[in-house]
């Protein structure tokens, strides 16, 4: 949401709006359960292949991170891959590919900047959350995926609006209160950084609402909602619009100090039960946190890191000293 000028290819144009004003449950519902919405991005040029191809090489010159795999069972992992050549064969022939190809940080290209500071701003006027303030971090992602292709099950610290421009798929969304569904500790090992740290187990799917995208929906994710995602019978292209919020970054900070509670034994109260013990954890991680954090790691990391990191220096000599 920042307002340096951002310089536009030629004759680019967005809609007036992106998301449809008539879409109900964004105030109500907003980072608290999933709703679908519809929005005028299908067709939009900055989502042909041709111009994606541009993107992933601007990408890949740029160092910026993408992943890709190929998989059918919503428990499979997530794994890094490959090399330019074959993202952009895998793109130019994203329908008998059987490719998943993420592009993290689409919005390093100030085409997509501009997309991601329009929509924010819609967002902020459709949920009334003063988000200028409240957002603390803020990307914009595309995946690419062929048929029948499955994003595994997992958690995000985004708060997510995920929009579908071409082909349809079915995004199965848990409530991430629920801790049947969830556990403490899956949320503590994964903000100390073990991204795949929620199981998915089948017993528990029947608790999923599936939302079915078609060009034109979305649906809301709200942080932490664990969720995995299924293609149908064409490829798929979607933006996803993440971000961070400072209510959610603190509670992070929660998670991360009872993950060290955990490990010394000790029993530690969840975020929400006790103010006081709230406030020290995230007193205690503040602390050390980056005032000016220069990535998403940073913003969710920095001061967990810098606690631990004199530990785990300790832990290495040892090691080192035992060889
Ligand atoms: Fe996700």
């Amino acid at each position: 949401m920042s307002s340096s000028p951002i310089i536009l290819q030629p004759s680019l144009t967005f809609p007036e709006r992106i998301i449809e004003v008539d879409t109900l449950g964004f105030k109500e519902k907003f980072n608290h359960s999933p709703f679908m919405f519809s929005h005028n991005l299908i067709g939009h040029p900055l989502f042909e292949l041709p111009r994606l191809v541009d993107l992933a090489n601007n990408l890949f010159t740029k160092g910026q991170l993408f992943c890709c795999k190929n998989g059918n069972s919503p428990g499979i992992k997530w794994e890094q891959l490959p090399r330019k050549k074959q993202i952009i064969e895998a793109i130019l022939n994203i329908q008998k590919s059987n490719s998943f190809i993420m592009f993290k940080s689409a919005h390093v290209d100030p085409n997509y900047k501009a997309l991601l500071e329009k929509t924010l701003i819609e967002l902020e006027e459709l949920t009334t959350v003063p988000l200028h303030r409240e957002i603390t971090w803020s990307i914009a992602t595309i995946i690419v995926s062929s048929p029948h292709s499955i994003t595994p099950y997992h958690i995000d610290h985004d708060c997510n609006f995920l929009f579908q421009i071409h082909g349809d798929k079915d995004v199965h969304l848990f409530n991430q209160n629920d801790r049947s569904v969830l556990t403490e500790e899956e949320i503590e090992n994964f903000y100390l950084g073990h991204i795949s740290s929620a199981n998915y187990r089948e017993e528990n799917q029947n608790k999923a609402s599936v939302n079915h995208l078609v060009p034109g929906k979305g649906v809301h994710h709200p942080v932490l909602a664990p969720h995995w995602v299924k293609n149908r019978d064409n490829y798929s292209v979607s933006l996803s619009i993440n971000f961070c919020l400072k209510t959610c970054d603190l509670q992070a900070k929660i998670y991360q100090v009872n993950y060290y509670l955990r490990k010394l034994g000790m029993l530690p109260t969840p975020p929400g039960q006790s103010a006081l013990r709230d406030r020290t954890k995230i007193l205690a991680v503040e602390m050390f946190s980056k005032r000016k954090p220069e990535n998403h790691d940073e913003v969710l990391r920095s001061g967990i890191k810098r606690i631990t990191a004199p530990a785990k220096l300790f832990q290495e000599v040892v090691r080192s000293l035992k060889r």
